[in-house]
């Protein structure tokens, strides 16, 4: 069996997807980086991925790839109870009333952004980073000189540009991510000496959270917090995700752009049409092509054998694709969610199964909240010009981006907003 890895760089988000051509299945085998590994795609391949313990996260990414985006003890890397527990932390923090206070911040963040644009050329990718990163440390709780450094370090969206990056440009990244974890586990430590976040932020929230204390250290009966540089890797679980959000954003803003009509219709109080929208955003657009995990027990599925170890793939951005699921794929077509009940394991650019017991992305629902408030801004509240530029998307860059970044000129509200 051959080596894959020149053609996953140069097919980028397409590897699965000409793969499976190639086989004419959902599934093949091949090696990827001298290692066997078996890539899938599909609601069944993504059900038996997710559900039911079967893969881990351990040693199944480069480590350029989980240095800048995971961590040593972080939810991804726990399974079972353990698993469970902690990701109760991050759905309570991310739905309800907080997640609502998150959107909430957006909006102020966007709305002060744009008065500040003083209409002059703006790139949206990067607005949206900055506005995020505004809204989210603040959300938060951090205090004022944390948040102010991290805006500065632009690390929270530098991790995931460098998780596309090998060598220095990847490196200088997690230098400073390290800078940023050390910051963050101080002020973990500062909060718990002397309480000053607002009740129910994340960083008051993270900081006193217990768990069963598994170190042997005080027995097994107590609680104990979690060691400072743990919290401060799920601080930036919360930060960094939020921060990337504004690549959907700005996909979404390139789509209403290619689609006018649907611009005029949302524009004029189609509810149910942002909804389509946002969700055919994060069907059509890449951003995560893959996920890999091991296999933690020996498995036999659909007549395929995987033994206790073994590497899987399953292709995120081939199953948003996937003709068996998908009409017209490749076509950008919102109108396909009305009727629709999205089945939880097609839908899967943030992951499948559930949320609570397997490793779907907690921050779906905030994620959708958030590109539906940045939709109906873009259509209802904000005006601006679109020069030519270069908006081609290209599908082998990681993470992928409209080129240019899409810029505009002119930005601000419309008058009916002002008003
Ligand atoms: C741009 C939008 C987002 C995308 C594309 C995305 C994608 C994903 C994916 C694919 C996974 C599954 C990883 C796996 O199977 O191992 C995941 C998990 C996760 N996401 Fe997101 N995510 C987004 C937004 C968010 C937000 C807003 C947050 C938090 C504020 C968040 C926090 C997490 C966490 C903590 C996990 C690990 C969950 C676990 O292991 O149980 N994500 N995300």
């Amino acid at each position: 069996m051959g080596d894959s890895s020149l053609r996953f760089v140069r097919d980028g988000y397409l590897f699965g997807t000409r793969g499976f051509r190639a086989a004419g299945s959902d599934r093949f085998r091949t090696r990827l980086l001298g290692r066997p590994v078996l890539v899938m795609r599909g609601a069944d391949s993504a059900r038996f991925f997710y559900e039911g313990g079967r893969f881990s996260r351990a040693g199944a990414m480069p480590r350029s790839v989980l240095k800048v985006l995971q961590d040593v003890g972080s939810v991804q890397s726990l399974e079972g109870d353990a698993h469970r527990r902690r990701k109760e932390l991050f759905i309570g923090l991310l739905s309800g009333p907080s997640g609502e206070a998150l959107v909430d911040r957006f909006r102020e963040e966007l709305r002060r952004a744009v008065a500040d644009s003083g209409g002059a050329e703006v790139v949206m990718l990067d607005l949206f980073h900055d506005v995020l990163t505004r809204a989210v440390t603040a959300w938060a709780g951090l205090p004022e000189s944390v948040s102010a450094d991290l805006r500065r370090s632009g690390v929270l969206a530098q991790m995931v540009e460098a998780a596309g990056m090998v060598g220095p440009g990847n490196w200088a990244v997690r230098w400073r991510r390290s800078a940023a974890e050390r910051m963050l586990a101080e002020t973990v430590v500062q909060e718990r000496a002397t309480p000053a976040a607002p009740d129910g932020s994340a960083l008051a929230v993270v900081a006193a959270y217990t768990e069963p204390d598994e170190s042997g250290r005080s027995g097994s009966a107590e609680e104990a917090p979690l060691p400072p540089e743990v919290a401060a890797v799920e601080l930036l679980n919360l930060l960094r995700p939020t921060v990337a959000i504004g690549r959907y954003l700005t996909f979404a803003a390139l789509a209403l752009h290619r689609h006018p009509g649907w611009r005029d219709d949302l524009a004029a109080g189609d509810d149910i049409g942002v909804r389509w929208f946002a969700q055919e955003v994060r069907r059509f657009y890449p951003f995560f092509p893959v996920i890999g995990g091991r296999a933690t027990r020996d498995l036999e599925w659909q007549g395929e054998r995987v033994r206790t170890g073994d590497w899987v793939l399953l292709d995120l951005y081939g199953t948003t694709h996937d003709p068996a699921i998908w009409e017209q794929p490749d076509r950008f077509l919102p109108q396909r969610f009305d009727g629709l009940i999205v089945e939880p394991n097609t839908l899967i650019p943030q992951g499948g199964g559930g949320m609570h017991a397997d490793h779907r992305c907690p921050g779906e629902p905030v994620t959708i909240d958030l590109l539906e408030e940045g939709i109906r801004m873009l259509t209802r509240e904000l005006q601006y010009e679109v020069p030519e530029q270069d908006l081609r998307v290209s599908l082998r860059t990681f993470p992928a981006r409209p080129e240019s970044g899409f810029v505009v000129k002119g930005l601000r509200e419309t008058q009916r907003a002002a008003a």
